[in-house]
């Protein structure tokens, strides 16, 4: 399959206004910005540790305690692609992240009760740490995941449709 194939099966399953590029990525920023309005701690797990906002009751920030901030930057970059699929509805929106990716901030989800597990959503096949404690719901009662920094991406990589690079065939 060429890219134009590709484009044009988007384009009549009318998905292609999604992949278009370029396609900004979420805004990478200063620390001091995060610093700058950080509150008091709400929650924390065994690699975060995550926080209310100044100003702000939608969002929460969180920060990495682990050596590496892999978590922040993989909730980074899934966001950065799920955001235009299917699966954007049941993830908690990631607003920014900091030059480092110790800080993450992200849409601010509350608790779940037991009143609320018979409307668990269905859930991507790449989401691997299942535990209620990562997940939550917006104000309207979507449940969202708000730590989805534990994928298995290898079955949807392995199931990419193939296309050819550009350069194939030529001679010059
Ligand atoms: N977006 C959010 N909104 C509200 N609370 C959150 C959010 N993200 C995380 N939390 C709270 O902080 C805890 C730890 O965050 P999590 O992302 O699960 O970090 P870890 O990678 O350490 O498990 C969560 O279990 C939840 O209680
Ligand atoms: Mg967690």
């Amino acid at each position: 399959m060429t890219h134009d194939d590709f484009m044009s099966k988007l384009l009549k399953e009318q998905r292609a206004e999604n992949f278009q590029k370029p396609f900004d990525h979420v805004p990478i920023r200063p620390e001091q910005e995060f610093l700058d309005v950080m509150d008091k701690q709400i929650g924390g797990g065994t690699t975060r540790e995550v926080f209310s906002v100044r100003g702000r009751d939608d969002v929460v920030i969180k920060r990495v305690k682990a050596v590496t901030p892999f978590n922040n930057w993989c909730e980074y970059i899934v966001w950065n692609a799920a955001r235009a699929t299917r699966w954007a509805s049941v993830l908690a929106a990631v607003e920014m992240i900091s030059h480092s990716g110790q800080y993450l901030m992200m849409e601010r989800l509350s608790p779940l009760s037991a009143d609320d597990t018979s409307n668990a959503p269905n859930v991507p096949y790449w989401l691997n740490d299942l535990k209620i404690a990562n997940f939550g719901k917006t104000s309207g009662g979507a449940i969202k995941a708000l730590d989805y920094a534990h994928v298995n991406l290898g079955f949807d990589l392995d199931e990419a449709l193939p296309w050819q690079v550009p350069w194939r065939n030529r001679t010059d």
